[in-house]
């Protein structure tokens, strides 16, 4: 079981420090950590944010825990230096193509939302979200018109082989949860969506117990937070799943708590709280580590079938929580040491 840990920037070494006690804790045999640079602390020591020996690191490795990239003072590099490109990087090399980012409201958090506690306490939902195509990874650019105007072009597109793989993870998660599938698309516009769509449909006729709805991006929208109860799983595309993802967060309330699996076709999966690298509270012993925990049980699960360890390590969070051990980021004050101190106790 060797996992690589890659912390990155920002608050990443301290978040992934708890999440790595953690692991220890519960002492399984086999476990190996190795750590690798990545983000803006890869370009300040090797000149890359993702360099060849993390990726050989990653390669060697069964499963990545990620803590976050990002950096202001580096956002004026040409893009293939700035920090995002590790992640980047890491997701497209290591056909990372799905990712799963849950977001549910844990008891009595409810009035963390900013939506009204009744709303946000029915929130249980999966986004699944395709991360190795869409507009992210097609061709760009910025060119001048003939009249001299500058312009900057994107190109977005789905081969039907991309959807139809991001649509069996999609319904297979519904299966395993309340048999409803929710795909979002742009399909009244754009022609990626219209194709995105026909090939969600052809694939559903493999799972006749998932009931499938469509839901264009902007009704998608308004409907998190008019009633995000409704929704179960959500499969979409990378742009629209970032978008999305993030709003979800803030539905809950608790970015702080939220973690998330990218994973390959096989058990390998990148695993990474989805908050970012938090500049303003790094190095202070401030950030919450919960989201990191949460990920390295979701890493667990996911990775290593190892679905005991990973609820024990939910639970303790969830105990610590309702111990009342809470971070800045949940109205309390507890700070990033003592929260994975409180979540070792539970364990
Ligand atoms: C995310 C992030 C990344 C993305 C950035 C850091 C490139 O926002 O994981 O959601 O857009 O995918
Ligand atoms: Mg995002």
């Amino acid at each position: 079981m060797r996992i690589a840990v890659f912390a990155g920037d920002g608050i990443g070494p301290e978040v992934t420090e708890q999440a790595v006690r953690v692991l220890e804790t519960l002492a399984i045999p086999g476990l190996e950590l190795v750590e690798g640079d990545v983000g803006g602390a890869a370009y300040r020591k090797h000149g890359h944010p993702l360099p060849e020996q993390t990726l050989e690191i990653a390669r060697s490795a069964d499963a990545i825990l990620f803590g976050a990239v990002g950096d202001f003072s580096l956002d004026h590099l040409e893009r293939a230096l700035r920090p995002e490109q590790a992640v980047l990087g890491l997701r497209k090399e290591l056909g990372l193509f799905a990712n799963l980012r849950p977001a549910t409201v844990f008891k009595g958090l409810e009035d963390l939302s900013t939506l009204r506690p009744e709303v946000a306490g029915k929130i249980d939902l999966l986004i699944v979200r395709e991360l190795n195509g869409d507009v992210y990874f097609g061709e760009k650019g910025t060119r001048t018109l003939e009249d001299g105007r500058r312009q900057g072009w994107d190109m977005m597109s789905y081969a039907e082989d991309e959807v139809r793989r991001i649509a069996h993870v999609g319904f297979k998660a519904a299966q395993g949860r309340s048999k409803k599938l929710c795909s979002v698309d742009k399909a009244n516009v754009l022609e990626t969506s219209q194709l995105w769509r026909d090939v969600v449909i052809e694939v559903s006729a493999e799972y006749p117990d998932v009931e499938l709805t469509h839901m264009y991006v902007d009704n998608a929208a308004m409907q998190l937070v008019k009633n995000p109860g409704a929704f179960d799983v959500i499969v979409t595309g990378n742009l629209f799943g970032d978008i999305l993802s993030d709003q979800a967060s803030m539905c809950v309330g608790s970015i702080g708590l939220l973690a998330s699996a990218s994973l390959a076709e096989t058990s390998f999966g990148l695993y990474e709280p989805i908050h970012g690298s938090a500049p303003d509270i790094a190095g202070k012993g401030l950030a919450n580590p919960m989201a990191t925990i949460l990920s390295a049980a979701m890493l667990l699960r996911h990775s290593f079938g190892m679905e005991a360890e990973a609820a024990r390590i939910e639970a303790a969070v969830a105990a610590a929580l309702a111990d009342g051990v809470k971070g800045g980021d949940l109205g309390g004050s507890a700070g990033t040491k003592e929260i994975g101190d409180a979540v070792v106790a539970r364990l």
